[in-house]
């Protein structure tokens, strides 16, 4: 197993829609262990592979930290059942730092993928695992919570990351 870097925005990879994955092989298994590791490593509650620079529909998630009730899993080619209600919460992201902010999202969620073994598996949930399996189907999509907040909220963030550049460059 190995930690991998995370990608942070604006990197363009985070902006992309990623690709389905056509053969569940050794190398995505791997991908799964090393995603679930670097994940457990930056106290993330979900990951999605084009966070670690692999641009395909691969999600894990653990959000044991907040409802231990809930285990770790790993999703390939996740896809929407069916999802209702409306719930509010504050969101981060391994891949915005320091950007904690609201972000609208369904309530309840049934989502159907595959298991690294290749099986078809299903997920559903509320609250806290809703909203993990809402942020990671993001991702794949090329969406962050940045897209999903308001513009005045993104030019703030934005302004503070150039700020910030500015003074590690001593500019
Ligand atoms: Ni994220």
């Amino acid at each position: 197993m190995a930690v991998l870097e995370i990608l942070k925005y604006p990197h363009p990879m985070l902006k992309k829609r990623c690709q389905e994955v056509d053969r569940i092989d050794g190398g995505v298994k791997q991908l799964v262990r090393d995603m679930v590791e670097t994940m457990y490593r930056s106290n993330g509650i979900g990951m999605a592979a084009c966070q670690v620079g692999i641009p395909k529909r691969v999600i894990v998630v653990d959000v044991g930290p907040i409802d231990p009730e809930k285990d770790l899993f790993a999703m390939i080619n996740p896809e929407i059942v069916s999802e209702e209600g409306e719930i509010e919460h504050e969101e981060g992201c391994l891949s915005v730092p320091d950007c904690s902010e609201k972000v609208k999202r369904k309530e309840k969620i049934l989502v159907r993928g595959f298991s690294p073994e290749g099986e078809e598996i299903e997920v559903s949930g509320d609250g806290i695992l809703a909203i993990a399996l809402q942020h990671e189907l993001d991702h794949l999509n090329g969406v962050l919570i940045l897209d999903r907040i308001s513009r005045l909220k993104r030019e703030i963030y934005r302004n503070k990351l150039k700020k910030e550049k500015r003074k590690e460059e001593g500019v």
